[in-house]
């Protein structure tokens, strides 16, 4: 009871939601961890609000809660599973508790680009995944990418031995951790809302991301420069749970689903062009992008080469050679 006052007080105190839901629709409430715009996952949820609100108003009512005000990534599952939200999009690299087949996104330098990524999590293996946690009572709904990740730290970086003895904060991913051994470096397990702080204060040196979770957040204010590495996935599984979905009307369902698969396809679509924004925001802001020459690139990717073999096993190398494949 004390944990359900609590997140129902959280919950009034967060309401800032666009839309004030009535008497007798279903509330949906989506709690993601980045900022509310100008991002693409922030941008994606107030799209699929606005479509929800609009076309099933008097059924169905969404509100989001960005910026880890509700829920960090490790809370909101168990949220999920409690009822106390809906709708939630961690980043694939955040469900090792429940899947180690998603290890597979995080392996470094595994899609050329986001048309590679879109084609392989719109092929078959990619929706089979969609279902790879209904064991534990999740559901994914969709993948929304975010854009190939970038390092930044407190020193330049332009080959992996650059980084040797950094700390770099990392999410809760034994294969970026992997990763960042493999570059000599020392990783740490964080949570996004703390990452600017950790860099700020020097509990880390530096961290890989979005150039929309480097605009966003500021990590770029804090860092002596970004090296654009594009080494790995920031993609969501957009999830929910089983109970909620199944506990809708079949007709109330489908027009959700529908919706979701919508927008998901005119957010994927998005994402390029708000990742360039943002990359050249982060020029206009004063800080330095350091591109790598196909020597230096050469070098990061051998580094990171062995974190393939080592994840193999988990993930499976049929999975890995479709993923690969999809580069073509
Ligand atoms: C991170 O923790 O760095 C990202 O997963 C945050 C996000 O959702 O983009």
């Amino acid at each position: 009871l004390a944990a359900a006052t609590a997140a129902s007080l959280a919950l009034s105190a967060n309401a800032y939601a666009a839309d004030d839901c009535n008497d007798g629709e279903i509330v949906i409430k989506f709690s993601h961890v980045v900022a509310a715009t100008g991002h693409p996952k922030g941008d994606a949820a107030t799209l699929l609000a606005e479509r929800v609100n609009d076309e099933m108003n008097g059924k169905a009512c969404m509100q989001v809660f960005p910026n880890s005000q509700l829920f960090d990534d490790d809370k909101v599952m168990e949220a999920l599973l409690l009822g106390d939200v809906q709708l939630a999009a961690p980043s694939l690299s955040k469900f090792e508790a429940y899947t180690l087949k998603f290890r597979l996104f995080d392996l470094p330098f595994l899609f050329q680009d986001l048309d590679a990524v879109e084609r392989f999590t719109t092929g078959e293996n990619g929706k089979e995944l969609l279902n790879s946690m209904t064991d534990y009572g999740f559901q994914g709904l969709g993948y929304w990418s975010s854009g190939l990740k970038q390092f930044s730290a407190n020193k330049p970086l332009l080959v992996p031995d650059d980084a040797k003895g950094l700390k770099f904060r990392v999410q809760t991913s034994d294969v970026a951790v992997a990763m960042i051994e493999a570059m000599g470096a020392n990783a740490q397990k964080l949570a996004f809302k703390e990452v600017y702080g950790a860099l700020q204060t020097g509990v880390v040196d530096g961290q890989e991301n979005s150039w929309s979770n480097i605009y966003t957040q500021k990590f770029f204010e804090v860092q002596d420069g970004i090296t654009e590495t594009n080494h790995q996935l920031l993609a969501y599984l957009l999830v929910t749970s089983d109970e909620w979905l199944d506990s809708l009307d079949p007709e109330v369902r489908d027009q959700f689903l529908t919706i979701v698969e919508e927008v998901t396809a005119t957010a994927n679509g998005n994402v390029a062009a708000a990742e360039a924004k943002n990359r050249q925001n982060v020029l206009d802001a004063g800080s330095t992008i350091r591109e790598l020459t196909p020597e230096q690139r050469k070098a990061w990717v051998g580094a990171m080469k062995p974190v393939w073999d080592k994840f193999e096993g988990d993930i499976g190398k049929d999975l890995i050679d479709s993923a690969v494949a999809s580069n073509n």
